[in-house]
């Protein structure tokens, strides 16, 4: 929170000054509405591409210092939730303020196991997807068409109906999930397992083969909790930022849901795991690591998995992720990658360009490597990101609809396109 005041502004093209009152730390860009040359100028703008100094709510769900390297959930520590809350208390903490005490927890996992089976349709709704679609592209599409099964979750102001939505999409993420790469390898879909935790839950339906029941590994499991919590939520990311936008409109939460997870699918933003995996593969040995990062540093390429909108120190996330990958390895064997990845890390981190760019390894830089080890094809790795994010995601939605400020959201744009013109007579 910054400190309140006021802002005195002059405009010197009319000399007149104006005093903006300061709100913590900022100050209501419609307040510059009123610094006008004449009666009939529209007032001043901010020009803000991309957002980099706009604050579009007041939240209460997550907190990021990027100097320092600080990300707390309702102002928790993410190095706590990580090492000692399970993803579902996370979950619960992020939609309702506080963790839950015992009892809660419990009826909340309850109620969460409840719902994770998916209409039969949506399985033959899979079926009509390519044999190689990409799963992402499954997830988005099953996301948004579960909105189809759920009519009445267009009544977004009915809080008993949109409660059932929140735990049905936190419910049904990792079958939908799961289901997107059986698809994929031609296998039966796997059934919700009642008995297994969330993230043991996911491990059944993504492996389980001929055995009667299947039996996560509890370090692998405990490891793709803790990754879920770590990817919980992250502000106003873009795919936040699009579940905002899109959900201003007062579409269902499936709609919105399914326009975040668009977002998340891009290589700048979640689909940034599957591309460090993918630069790891190309570069291929150590050898080849001080010729790669040259490329990087004539902007030929970017290291993917390094750098960070937010944190311009190091991202907390990454530190603890190195941490978890110590105790996956001890099961699945050392990930050969990994020694590409912490070459890359020290080079890079040495180097004047990262140095000067504030360019360090963020959540995405060693998730992949891990996920990888536990034997998840890349291209689901955008969509482990999407089941962690899920809950973050429906906080932030929900916030948003409670808020008296909030409307639907629709920029301003610079006009830079042609003045008044007139056809011809030539178009034929
Ligand atoms: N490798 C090399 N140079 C980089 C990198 C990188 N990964 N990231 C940024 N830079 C350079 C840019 O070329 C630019 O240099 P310049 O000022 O000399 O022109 C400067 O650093 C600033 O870069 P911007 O793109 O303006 O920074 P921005 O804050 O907009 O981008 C982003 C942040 C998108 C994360 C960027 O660092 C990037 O593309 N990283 C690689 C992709 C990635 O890992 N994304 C995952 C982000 S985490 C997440 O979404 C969960």
């Amino acid at each position: 929170m910054g400190t309140n005041g006021v802002l005195q502004v002059t405009d010197s093209r009319t000399g007149c000054s104006y005093e903006l009152p300061i709100t913590d730390g900022a100050i209501r860009a419609i307040d510059l509405r009123q610094v006008k040359v004449s009666e009939d100028d529209f007032g001043l703008l901010c020009y803000d591409p991309a957002f980099l100094n706009t604050a579009s709510c007041r939240s209460a769900i997550t907190f990021i210092d990027g100097d320092k390297g600080i990300l707390r959930y309702r102002g928790y520590p993410i190095e706590e939730l990580a090492g000692h809350a399970s993803f579902l208390d996370v979950a619960y903490l992020l939609l309702h303020g506080e963790l839950p005490g015992k009892e809660e927890s419990e009826a909340w996992t309850r109620e969460i196991t409840h719902h994770t089976f998916v209409h039969e349709n949506v399985k033959k709704f899979i079926d009509g997807f390519h044999h190689d679609a990409h799963p992402m592209g499954i997830l988005v599409s099953t996301v948004a068409a579960l909105s189809t099964f759920y009519p009445e979750a267009k009544a977004v102001a009915d809080q008993a109906i949109q409660r059932d939505q929140m735990v049905r999409l936190i419910a049904k993420m990792p079958t939908l999930a799961a289901f997107a790469y059986r698809h994929a390898m031609g296998l039966p879909y796997a059934y919700p397992d009642d008995e297994l935790s969330y993230a043991g839950n996911f491990l059944n339906m993504m492996w389980k083969m001929t055995e009667p029941r299947y039996s996560p590994d509890p370090v692998l499991e405990h490891a793709l909790d803790a990754l879920f919590i770590l990817h919980a939520d992250h502000e106003q990311n873009c795919s936040t930022s699009a579940m905002r936008v899109v959900g201003s409109s007062q579409v269902d939460p499936y709609s919105a849901a399914a326009a975040a997870a668009a977002a998340l699918y891009g290589p700048l933003h979640g689909g940034a795991n599957e591309q460090v995996l993918r630069m790891l593969q190309e570069i291929g040995s150590v050898d080849n690591i001080p010729a790669y990062i040259a490329r990087a540093k004539r902007g030929e390429l970017r290291l993917m998995g390094f750098g960070h909108r937010v944190y311009k120190n190091f991202d907390p996330r990454a530190t603890i992720i190195k941490e978890i990958a110590d105790s996956v390895f001890a099961v699945t064997g050392r990930n050969p990658l990994l020694d590409i990845a912490l070459e890359l890390e020290r080079i890079a981190l040495a180097d004047e360009y990262f140095i000067s760019h504030k360019l360090y390894p963020n959540v995405d830089f060693y998730s992949g490597i891990i996920y990888q080890a536990m034997g998840f094809p890349v291209s689901m790795f955008p969509v482990l990101f999407a089941i962690g994010r899920m809950p973050g995601w429906l906080a932030q939605w929900h916030e948003s609809a409670a808020d008296p400020e909030q409307k639907i959201a629709r920029p301003r744009q610079i006009y830079v396109g042609e003045g008044l013109r007139h056809l011809n007579g030539t178009i034929s």
